[in-house]
């Protein structure tokens, strides 16, 4: 059974309150009250990159329930840039999305887009894809930008080390290195009454160094805590040992955001081990390969099976493609129309939508154990 709690904490700009928790797992369901929007905890985040989700307007996200939009500061920043956004006052009024944003802080993407991205104690310094240019994203650079798209929550700059990087001392000057720069985005943050800034805990894969991490971050009383580095395509046994170490030692009345993880079974897992918010690009970039997320894992449209296949994607979704397409005219469009991407898109948002309210009310009507049971059961059938 769940039980209520009423700790709850609060800082200027961001409210959380548990509403129940597992009592056998570390799961929680919560409510986070931001500036712009009150947002249901656990909650799958959408990915924006440009000021718009790929494949989809913004009023099919909201129809599909998402309560909070990521956009890139990086991406952002480039184009429309901060005057232009300064002029809109904000990425809200200036993209017709009136719930809340979180925006990430950049270097991460550079580091996963651009080859020649090199980390020195100043920043993340590239040359720009646009112009060739030399360009340095500083913390004060980052938080600037921040500021100007005005989102909710904003995340630190973080030394994010290369997905093929083993050395331990690299991770230790990341680790450190990831401290000095919360500070230096703390003092940049013009904007804290309306904007959160949340830490990155970094350390790799190593208990040691993560320990560090969040006991430096954690000291620093932030309104909320991500995990990072853990999207670099780890194996499960590896990666969800982390979020168990990190989560135990996060402070419970806080929200805690896993960061780059999508695939279902790592959201299922994650809440498990208390995690709060997740994002990823994955249900929007394997809906442009063709592909739809099922309760079982993913089925690719463009397979010939689906040719004479009269069913929706899934005929218990109640998203506006499942409701009105089938699978056979879907595989005969998926090849040549972008109207195929859209389609698949409101599907993937839909069904990750459908899974964190199925986790949240799970949690809140005490059975989230049995509601993973029946999950994992479904999920991994066709393995049985
Ligand atoms: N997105 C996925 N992982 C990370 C990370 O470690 N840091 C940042 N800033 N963004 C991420
Ligand atoms: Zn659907």
């Amino acid at each position: 059974a769940s039980s209520v709690i009423t700790s709850s904490s609060s800082s200027p700009a961001l409210t959380f309150k548990i509403l129940a928790e597992c009592s056998i797992s570390k799961a929680r369901t919560s409510i986070m009250k931001l500036p712009h929007y009150t947002v249901e905890l656990p909650m799958f985040m959408p990915v924006g990159t440009q000021g718009t989700m790929k494949g989809l307007l913004p009023e099919q996200v909201k129809e599909a329930n998402a309560q909070i939009i990521l956009g890139n500061t990086y991406h952002l920043g480039t184009r429309p840039g901060k005057d232009l956004l300064n002029k809109f006052q904000s990425l809200h009024n200036f993209m017709q999305w009136d719930r809340a944003i979180l925006t990430d802080s950049g270097g991460f993407q550079m580091v996963s887009l651009l080859e020649l991205a090199e980390i020195t104690e100043e920043g993340v310094k590239f040359r720009s894809p646009y112009d060739g240019s030399e360009c340095m994203l500083t913390p004060e650079e980052s938080i600037e930008i921040q500021n100007a798209i005005g989102g909710d929550i904003m995340m630190q700059l973080d030394d994010v080390v290369d997905v093929r990087e083993k050395e331990y001392e690299r991770f230790k000057i990341a680790t450190y290195r990831t401290t000095r720069w919360l500070d230096r985005c703390m003092k940049a943050n013009k904007n804290p009454d309306m904007q959160n800034l949340f830490p990155i805990i970094q350390g790799g894969l190593f208990p040691d160094l993560r320990k560090i991490s969040l006991e430096e971050l954690t000291a620093r009383n932030a309104p909320g805590y991500a995990i990072g580095g853990l999207s670099g395509g780890e194996e499960k046994d590896k990666f969800w040992p982390v979020v168990h170490l990190c989560t135990n030692h996060l402070p419970k009345n806080k929200p805690r955001y896993c960061m780059g993880v999508g695939f279902a079974v790592d959201l299922v897992v994650c809440c498990a081990l208390g995690v709060d918010m997740f994002d990823c690009v994955f249900p929007t970039r394997t809906a442009r390969f063709g592909c739809a997320l099922v309760d079982n894992g993913q089925i690719n449209l463009k397979a010939r099976e689906f040719a004479n296949d009269f069913q929706p994607i899934d005929d218990k979704c109640d998203c506006t493609t499942c409701q009105n397409y089938t699978r056979s005219y879907l595989n005969t469009i998926v090849t040549k129309e972008t109207v195929a991407c859209h389609l698949l898109s409101i599907h993937n948002i839909a069904y990750q939508m459908r899974l964190m309210r199925n986790i949240r009310e799970s949690i809140k009507e005490g059975r989230f154990v049995e509601f993973v049971q029946d999950f994992m059961e479904t999920y991994y059938r066709d393995q049985a």
